[in-house]
């Protein structure tokens, strides 16, 4: 095996494997032997999708995370998921199976920075989106996840000053849906900033009866075009509750399994980016595959912790966001 040096370096524990393994049942066997709970998000590979105990989005995950009985937590997503699950779960273990899988958006809002920031808004009450560190969570009054992040910012009085962050489009677009003028960070996601709008219109032309369905993560252009606009959960729900056969879809396209699986016979495009790539995976998510995760299971590293004392602070806003989305029944 790897020493610590070695794995830092490359994120995973880098282990010849059998080829002759089967790593479905390997993994099943794992999961037994050391009372493991996978819990995987939308973005994850079809394989990765398919051997997880829960599949969901970030309110979804969490709310998962709080109440898990196992004892090792393997989260199949990307850093600050595995974080948040450790401020919920601190007594668990918390593997991520490539600890590289990080997060632009997450990045594009450095906490130190941000303090500065808030030090301009003495007044304000600050909501980040979970797609921020664990310190920067510290920093924060409440979380909020794209599932409720417009319930979130009503569940204040309509007087509050607020801060929004790093995601300055789901921002926007919750300062549109609530009517609230919000203090945005400057944040986004590389994924979902890079859809083109030229090339949706022509797809829209050629498919005139497709619905085109977005995440909030995109541009407001983008959004404008959309005939529904919500989280993964969201975007899933839709496309089992519409009659359309068809739909474009603005989001990282890891989804699209769980679309197909749920909706036999319905045909679903993922909307083209803006360069010359067909596709518009996240390339954080995708450094998970299923030989990571059976490594990660094996060897129990990456472990992903969080600081005691950012546990404490960060915990308050995560924990304020899950009492509200159970209070709305989310
Ligand atoms: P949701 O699954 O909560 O909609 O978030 C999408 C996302 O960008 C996760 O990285
Ligand atoms: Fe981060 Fe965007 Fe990837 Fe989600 S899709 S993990 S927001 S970079």
């Amino acid at each position: 095996m790897d020493t610590l040096t070695e794995l830092n370096k490359k994120g995973f524990v880098d282990e010849k494997i059998d080829p002759t393994l089967d790593l479905f049942a390997e993994i099943e066997k794992l999961k037994k032997e050391k009372n493991a709970i996978i819990l995987a998000h939308y973005y994850q590979e079809p394989d990765i999708q398919d051997i997880a105990d829960y599949i969901g989005d970030s309110l979804g995950l969490s709310q998962e995370a709080a109440k898990t009985e196992a004892d090792v937590i393997v989260f199949a997503g990307v850093h600050f998921m595995a974080e948040t699950a450790k401020i919920l779960s601190p007594d668990k273990k918390v593997l991520l199976p490539d600890f590289k899988a990080g997060c632009s958006l997450a990045d594009s809002c450095p906490p130190h920075l941000f303090r500065k920031f808030k030090e301009k808004y003495p007044d304000h009450v600050v909501i980040t989106y979970v797609n921020c560190t664990a310190e920067l969570k510290a920093l924060s009054d409440i979380v909020c996840t794209s599932t409720n992040a417009v319930q979130i910012v009503e569940s204040l009085p309509k007087d509050t000053k607020i801060i929004f962050g790093p995601d300055k489009n789901l921002g926007a677009w919750v300062a549109k849906k609530t009517g609230r003028d919000l203090v945005l960070w400057n944040g986004a996601c590389m994924v979902h900033e890079i859809f083109s709008r030229e090339k949706i219109t022509k797809l829209k032309e050629r498919h005139p009866d497709a619905k085109f369905i977005a995440h909030p993560e995109c541009e407001e252009a983008v959004l404008k075009m959309a005939d529904y606009i919500g989280s993964t959960t969201g975007l899933l729900k839709y496309t089992m509750n519409s009659d359309a056969n068809e739909f474009i879809v603005a989001t990282e396209s890891g989804i699209i399994h769980q679309m197909e699986k749920e909706n036999p016979g319905k045909t679903f495009i993922p909307a083209p980016p803006n360069n010359s790539c067909a596709c518009n995976d996240c390339p954080y998510m995708k450094r998970n595959t299923l030989e990571k995760l059976y490594l990660c299971m094996k060897n129990e590293l990456p472990e992903v912790t969080v600081p005691a004392d950012i546990i404490l602070k960060a915990r308050k806003p995560i924990e304020r966001m899950l009492q509200i989305s159970a209070s709305l029944g989310l």
